[in-house]
């Protein structure tokens, strides 16, 4: 049985299994605003495999990571903003 992690996505507490994604445990959790483009759309995984960039939130403070790229690791502060 996979070990049970919780992330922080804008605060808000995310239960997910160690390994998994950020990308999916958000997903999982029916965030479907990752970030927001130039022009205000909301926007949200596409390739889930590192070349589209439309997964990008900060991670640990670290602008533009890729959460399709980026494992779940116990108290990871994510933010959309
Ligand atoms: S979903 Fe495409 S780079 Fe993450």
């Amino acid at each position: 049985m996979a070990e049970r992690v919780t992330i922080f996505v804008d605060g808000r507490p995310i239960a997910a299994e160690r390994g998994a994604t950020v990308a999916a445990a958000m997903l999982s959790a029916g965030i479907r605003a990752f970030r927001h483009s130039v022009s205000g759309e909301p926007r949200a995984p596409l390739c889930g495999m590192g070349i589209c960039f439309e997964c990008r939130v900060t991670i640990g403070g670290e602008p533009h990571r890729r959460g399709c790229q980026t494992l779940c690791q116990d108290g990871l502060e994510v933010s959309t903003t």
